[in-house]
């Protein structure tokens, strides 16, 4: 049974719910009963990458095992971390990487070290740094956040300059301003990156004056994608660059910041005191170190795809796909006159395609799984489902 048809059959038969493992693995009895990965040919337009389900990531880990023996870190060091580590300082161009258990203390630590006593560090009003780390730089780290350009997607160096003006000029018993970070590109604001003569522009500015420069690059490589900067390029101009394991490399979870040695240098005493030290974190960075390997071609690949779908699908009646001005890979999408939950089930059940559309406006996102079928068919997928979610 192949894998769409097998899907199918699981949903209508109500064998869905059995564990996970049955519409992703195949498990072969005769062999070493290792478990093999069905090729997956599901596209999903809900997410920034590839997501497995449990019983695919354990058969995927397998498969990266069985062609490379994975190596055992011991509490973050050497092994299959200190290999993704290597790798991410070549991508950053940086000398240091250490991985991260989360992304949330790798923006907390690098601006804590990177701000050393001084106490201000400027954010994006809509960053994840300002409104989704629950206030930790200011109950933890002992730093007062100071929001810049509230909703906008990013800040110019003139408003960053009247921010900074605002304070210096304002307050009688100054603290110093340390750090400015940078999130790019933005989760609160349709995944826009931040224009990139902007961050030239505002780094060349705080190195005169002695102010570090953070990015918080979680999803870094979908901007990459869509406006062809490379990691090495947008790290030249910061300080320190973390990026997340598990938005689109695959892991289950974890993140890596990169900078100097002596920024770098001071974090695994930090990560340990603040209770983050895990024993084994190779298969984070085993999965993460699988993907990466030709992820920026295909991300390439992905965003030339879908331009050439989503001009075809706009020549559809009640299809519009607009892209965001300065966006990576989110789309505006709108549907007219449909029962969107009957095209969403058709869109899944028929065609092995997720999407999470409303009638009338919505968005969809396009992450490398929309490699895994062709255009045309992809096409045909809209069409029928449009038809069969007709409003009469
Ligand atoms: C832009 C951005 N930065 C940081 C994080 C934090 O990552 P983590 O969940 O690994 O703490 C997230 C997570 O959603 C994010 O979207």
């Amino acid at each position: 049974m192949n894998y769409l048809k097998r899907r199918n059959f699981l949903k209508l038969s109500g064998l869905g719910v059995l564990p996970a493992i049955l519409p992703t693995v195949t498990v072969n009895a005769s062999a070493n009963r290792q478990p093999k990965a069905a090729v997956n040919q599901t596209v999903s337009f809900n997410d920034d990458g590839v997501f497995y389900e449990p019983a695919e990531y354990i058969a995927k880990l397998q498969e990266i095992n069985t062609a490379n023996p994975i190596e055992m870190d011991f509490y973050g060091g050497g092994g299959a971390v200190a290999k993704l580590c290597e790798k991410f300082a070549d991508l950053t161009g940086k000398p240091a990487c250490i991985y991260m258990p989360s992304g949330t203390m790798a923006n907390q630590l690098a601006i804590s070290v990177l701000s050393g006593d001084n106490a201000k560090v400027f954010v994006q009003e809509t960053s994840h740094i300002y409104r989704d780390e629950g206030d930790s730089a200011q109950t933890v780290f002992n730093k007062r956040l100071i929001p810049v350009a509230p909703g906008e997607a990013h800040f110019t160096l003139e408003q960053l300059k009247e921010a900074v003006d605002y304070h210096n000029k304002g307050e009688v018993f100054k603290s110093g301003i340390g750090t400015v970070a940078i999130e790019n590109p933005v989760r609160r604001c349709d995944g826009k990156y931040v224009p990139f003569d902007e961050i030239k522009k505002i780094s060349a500015w705080c190195s005169e004056k002695g102010y570090k420069l953070h990015m918080d690059g979680a999803r870094v490589f979908l901007a990459m994608a869509f406006n062809g900067i490379s990691l090495k390029e947008y790290s030249t101009y910061f300080d320190t660059v973390y990026v997340s394991l598990y938005k689109y490399l695959g892991a289950a979870g974890g993140a890596v910041l990169c900078g100097d040695k002596e920024t770098i240098g001071h974090m695994e005493h930090l990560i340990k005191v603040h209770g983050g030290t895990a024993f084994s974190n190779w298969s984070n960075a085993a999965m993460a170190l699988h993907t990466l390997n030709g992820l920026e071609t295909r991300l390439k690949q992905t965003a030339e795809k879908a331009d050439a779908l989503f001009k075809r699908l706009n020549q559809l009646q009640g299809v519009k796909i607009a892209s965001i001005p300065n966006g990576s890979n989110i789309f505006n999408l709108e549907l007219a006159n449909i029962d969107a939950k009957v095209f969403n089930k058709t869109m899944q059940e028929k065609y092995s395609i997720n999407i999470h559309a409303r009638n009338g406006s919505s968005q969809i996102r396009v992450n490398e799984t929309l490699l895994r079928q062709d255009n045309i068919r992809i096409e045909k997928a809209f069409a029928d489902a449009l038809k069969a979610a007709a409003k009469s």
